[in-house]
């Protein structure tokens, strides 16, 4: 059994030693806990106002403890273990480095009056130390129980850690400490209370869970510690992607060599071949442990390191990158044991919630997937009856069987709204319990237009969505006994399998114990109608949707509302989404935005704080789409091809707004390709046949687009300029009914837009 804490002996490792100090100086709250609970746990507590820091790993499987100590100071470190917090009787190391280099240690015990005096056996391990200009860096390991009497066994209660240094310009001669000396209170086994303002994650990244990472967002230091567990004695690759493969993908390759050297790179993707190795390393190794068949390696880094050959950790979506091969042979590539796996990479993680206090029902179908590579199959289900109101407090996937998890590409649960003046019940009811249809065709026999309220969407790495406690979604309340549902599952069938049949869905769990605040939700969408439109072959294409200050002024509490989860919805062809958020003519941090949306990977998303909207609030749903990867003009409409614009969001208290949408005024859309009339629709979206003029007369209104409209560079910029900042109409959608903004709606007259703070350009 092999034990490293990064052999840092080794000579390319000495360029990280300045990064560790400035990582390990920002991760002043890195929260902490027990990192694998069967195997090791990581933790670190700063003392004497961060001035001494203490960075551990207890490996509970070798029933080891490793500290890596860093201290401003270049004179001596002391550090100890005592069970009453003085120095008499306690377990004492003191080590550093003298001006000449040299590196200096001992394993000492204390006494009342002396110096400490040097044990007779020497049970701690030194494993290195440095200086950088300002400060001193040691590590150190050692058995939890030396079985020595002049050390003190490490125990899962609480004792004292000991500490002492000599101050910043003083020699490496150990004189008396002053004032620079300390202890604290610590279980140096026990994870301790969560760090405020910290989230721990794990997911398996690999269908055999053979590769398991961890870890853990510091949100006030912007730094994240990663644990890789794989089972593998030979190396390991961990990649950040944002497209997915290895093109642009940052990338660290680590392992153990036989002979006991630790390796670990900051690389670069340059195409498929070995990744390069980065000009800086700004991915900082802080453990390493190898047993008879898996490696476990520690490392961490800033949410953006400001290095151009690495990718920033950001709110966007992203993919982990994995690998890993049977040897220490980098070169070697197994062609299995890599993969991809899709990751919104800060978000937080909602603790599991107690299921057997609630009541629950699923909206789940269970058909034979159609022998075709893709099927987008809807039903219309419902809730149970009730009889009196109840909250609903949780959604779970409900995903479970092997084949389940292997074609149900991703889903979406949409609330259905009967058409005014008719009950849902009676409109709806005739739907449930039927075999549902292809969503994608123009008729699919199920009344999706009254079914577009997005309620709950899962994806591949989909999370359950835990409602705050005070919290839940109101269901059952007078008059809607029944809650409609229109479920889409996307089926994935690459290989046209025949006869492969299974169960999909979701679990939503409810209380009769009703709290504090009902939940709403809201959509702030440009109209899915003719007017939101994609000239062909566009590269990058914004679209635009309003919520009014109308909208909120009339129908939001005065207080305000606080969102606290967010899905942005479009198709195909949508790349980047965000909600804009502007109050008295200042733009306010984007509610969210992702920079790389996947239509395959939509999420509702928790926010880690609620966000308050106030009546005149003026809310912008933004969407960039790419259509050059089809032919033709791409519309508004249901199927995926078309499409949406939409930001939905889970808030409290509940208002009467469910929707606020503007789109831009179709006549002046008309009139850029010369149109002058085109029939009526039953639904805004529905593709239309031009009336006049006379030589458009009989083609539909996508053929005008496609084939008679001569898209130059001008007129694509020119349409998409006007139809985002020109005029649109606006529509407040309420309970029961739709109220229209009086005056045309647009962007405030905002002095200046919100803009991130870049931290790179202020380093
Ligand atoms: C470095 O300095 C220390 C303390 O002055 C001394 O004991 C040691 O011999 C020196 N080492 C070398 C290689 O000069
Ligand atoms: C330590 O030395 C540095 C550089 O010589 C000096 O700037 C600093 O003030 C000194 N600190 C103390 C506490 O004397
Ligand atoms: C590790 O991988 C081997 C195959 O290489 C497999 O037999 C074993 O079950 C795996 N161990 C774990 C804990 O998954
Ligand atoms: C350990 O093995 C690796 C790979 O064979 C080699 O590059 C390295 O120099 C060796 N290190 C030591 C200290 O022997
Ligand atoms: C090796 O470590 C892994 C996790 O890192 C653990 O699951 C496994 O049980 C360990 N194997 C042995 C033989 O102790
Ligand atoms: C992510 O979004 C939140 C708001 O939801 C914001 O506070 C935070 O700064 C964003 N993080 C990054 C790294 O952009
Ligand atoms: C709904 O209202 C319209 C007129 O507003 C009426 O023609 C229609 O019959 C009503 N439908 C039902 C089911 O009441
Ligand atoms: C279209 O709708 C308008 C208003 O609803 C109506 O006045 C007009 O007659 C309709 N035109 C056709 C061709 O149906």
């Amino acid at each position: 059994m092999l034990i490293y804490l990064l052999a840092l002996k080794m000579g390319h490792f000495k360029e990280f030693l300045s990064c560790v100090i400035i990582v390990i100086l920002t991760l002043s709250h890195p929260g902490h806990g027990r990192a694998n609970p069967s195997n090791i746990l990581h933790r670190q507590e700063a003392m004497d106002n961060g001035n001494f820091i203490v960075d551990w790993f207890i490996n509970f499987e070798q029933q080891t403890a490793h500290f890596l100590i860093a201290v401003k100071t270049r004179s001596y470190i002391g550090f100890g273990i005592s069970l009453y917090g003085s120095m008499d009787g306690s377990d004492i190391v003191i080590g550093g480095v003298f001006d000449n280099g040299t590196t200096y240690f001992s394993d000492r015990y204390g006494t009342r009056f002396t110096e400490p005096i040097v044990d007779d056996v020497q049970n701690w391990e030194f494993v290195e130390a440095f200086e950088t200009e300002t400060h001193t860096v040691m590590r150190v390991s050692r058995p939890l129980d030396t079985g020595d009497w002049q050390d003190k066994p490490l125990r899962d209660e609480d004792m004292y850690f000991i500490w002492a240094y000599g101050s910043e310009n003083a020699t490496d001669e150990i004189i008396y400490h002053g004032d620079n000396q300390g202890s604290l209170l610590v279980n140096p086994l026990s994870v301790g209370s969560p760090k405020p303002n910290t989230q721990r994650r794990t997911e398996v990244l690999d269908d055999n869970g053979n590769y398991v990472v961890q870890w853990l967002i510091d949100y006030s230091t912007k730094n994240v510690v990663f644990q890789v567990d794989v089972n593998t004695t030979g190396w390991f690759g961990f990649g950040l992607s944002p497209a997915g493969g290895m093109t642009s993908a940052d990338i660290v390759i680590g392992g153990v060599h036989a002979n006991g050297t630790v390796y670990f790179d900051d690389r670069h993707a340059t195409g498929q071949s070995l990744p390069v190795r980065d000009d800086h390393q700004d991915w900082v190794p802080l453990y390493v442990s190898e047993n008879a068949t898996h490696t476990t390696f520690i490392f961490t880094r800033a949410f953006d390191t400001c290095d151009g050959q690495d990718v920033p950790l950001t709110n966007d979506t992203l993919n982990f990158i994995w690998s890993y091969g049977t040897t220490d042979n980098i070169q070697y590539h197994g062609s299995t044991n890599r993969g991809t796996f899709q990751v919104l990479p800060l978000d937080p993680e909602e603790p599991p919630i107690e299921t057997e206090k609630y009541f629950k029902y699923e909206i789940t179908h269970t058909m034979t997937m159609p022998s075709v590579d893709t099927t987008y199959w809807c039903t219309i289900q419902k809730s149970p009856r009730f009889t009196q109101k109840h909250h609903i407090v949780a959604f779970r996937p409900k995903i479970e069987t092997p084949a389940a998890r292997a074609h149900t590409h991703h889903y979406a649960i949409f609330r259905c709204t009967p058409p005014a003046n008719q009950s849902a019940e009676e409109f709806f009811e005739p739907y449930v319990g039927q075999p549902g249809g292809d969503c994608k065709v123009p008729n699919p026999g199920i009344p999706a237009p009254y079914c577009q309220t997005m309620f709950y969407t899962w994806a591949v790495g989909g999370k359950e969505l835990i409602f705050p406690d005070n919290i839940g979604c109101p269901i059952g309340e007078d008059g809607s006994e029944v809650d409609y549902y229109m479920f889409e599952v996307h089926y994935n069938n690459p290989q046209q399998l025949i006869g492969v049949r299974f169960e999909t869905g979701a679990t939503i769990f409810y209380t009769d114990e009703l709290r504090e605040h009902d939940a709403g939700i809201l959509m702030v969408a440009h109209q899915t109608s003719l007017a939101l439109m994609v000239p062909p072959k566009s590269p990058e294409y914004k679209s635009v949707g309003h919520c009014d200050p109308y909208c909120t002024n009339n129908y939001l509490p005065e207080s305000g509302i606080n969102i606290f989860a967010l899905l942005h919805h479009a198709h195909l062809s949508a790349r980047k989404m965000k909600l804009r958020h502007f109050r008295n003519n200042q733009e306010l941090p984007w509610i969210k935005n992702d920079e790389n949306y996947d239509f395959e990977y939509q999420q509702t998303r928790p926010l880690t704080d609620s966000i308050v909207v106030l009546p005149g609030d003026h809310l912008t749903t933004e969407c960039i789409y790419d259509t050059t990867w089809r032919d033709g003009t791409t519309i508004g409409g249901l199927a995926t091809r078309d499409e949406m614009c939409q930001s939905t969001f889970w808030y409290y208290p509940r208002s009467q707004l469910r929707e606020c949408r503007s789109e831009y005024q179709m006549p002046q859309l008309l009139a850029k390709f010369g149109i002058e009339q085109i029939a009526n629709r039953s639904y805004p979206y529905e593709d239309v046949n031009v009336i006049a003029p006379a030589q458009f007369a009989g083609l539909r209104y996508t053929e005008v687009l496609d084939n008679r409209v001569v898209w130059t560079p001008q007129l694509r910029e020119e349409v998409q300029t006007d139809s985002s900042f020109g005029l649109h109409d606006g529509v407040c959608y309420i309970i029961g009914g739709s109220d229209n903004v009086p005056l045309p709606t647009g962007y405030p007259t905002f002095p200046e837009e919100y803009q991130p703070i870049n931290e790179c350009l202020e380093k």
